[in-house]
């Protein structure tokens, strides 16, 4: 894992640099998308690197990281109705080319499966874009996922669900679904997004350990294509 420090300021560009560089692979250009409030200023520089014509989605497939249980298909919380709302809609991204996790499927196993065959059928990831949670989770893959999880319903931590009130979602689900550490793991390559200091802890923790199921994102430390990006102040226990 490669470990980068930016101003804020510079954050999202050079978020927005590693998300352009997979946009413009010469091969498969498959990128997993998260959500939550540290992508949001990544998502606004690649909305006006598209305005500008410097960056252009008709290529790519995206695949959601995760969504939550129990809302209703056109509830404004879920993480595919953000990511329309802060991507998707406002490039040229075809709508055949998106990709999402669909809890509310009547069989729900076998949307996971499936959504596996379609990464796979897509030629795999390039890049997988996450962030990482207080406890260390990586999309919804809590403490205790194991390293060959692949896509599938999971319960949700209870910090995650005390965190998820920030999101102002109608109630906090007790499940999910994500995309898993075996998924993630198998991208090509993985860029882990910090910011803040709230955020601080947890980076060092990371940085400390050994991998293991207690800090889930302490898989990708031995990644050979991680970059771990932080602004000054998740950095500030370094
Ligand atoms: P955040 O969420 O970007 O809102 O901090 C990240 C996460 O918990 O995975």
């Amino acid at each position: 894992m490669e470990v980068k420090v930016t101003s804020n300021d510079e954050f999202a560009a050079r978020a927005a640099d590693y998300a352009e560089a997979a946009i413009n692979s010469q091969s498969v250009r498959n990128l997993c998308f998260p959500t939550g409030d540290t992508p949001q200023a990544m998502y606004r520089e690649l909305v006006r690197r598209f305005e500008r014509g410097e960056l252009s989605f008709a290529q790519v497939h995206a695949f959601g990281l995760d969504e939550w249980g129990d809302l209703s298909a056109d509830d404004p919380s879920r993480c595919i109705a953000r990511l329309r709302h802060e991507l998707y809609d406002l490039v040229d991204l075809p709508a055949s080319q998106i990709h999402y996790l669909e809890p509310n499927h009547s069989n729900v196993a076998q949307m996971c499966r499936q959504y596996e065959d379609e990464i796979a059928a897509c030629g795999g990831l390039t890049l997988s874009i996450v962030g990482i949670g207080l406890n260390g989770h990586v999309g919804f893959n809590e403490p205790g996922s194991q390293v060959t999880d692949g896509t599938r319903v999971v319960s949700l931590a209870a910090r995650t669900k005390q965190v998820a009130s920030k999101y102002n979602l109608g109630m906090i689900p007790d499940w999910g679904v994500t995309m898993g550490l075996a998924t993630l793991l198998a991208s090509q390559q993985v860029l882990i997004l910090a910011t803040g200091e709230h955020k601080a802890s947890i980076v060092r923790e990371l940085l400390q350990a050994e991998p293991s199921e207690q800090l889930p994102a302490s898989w990708f430390l031995r990644h050979p294509q991680c970059v771990l990006l932080l602004d000054e102040a998740a950095a500030s226990e370094l």
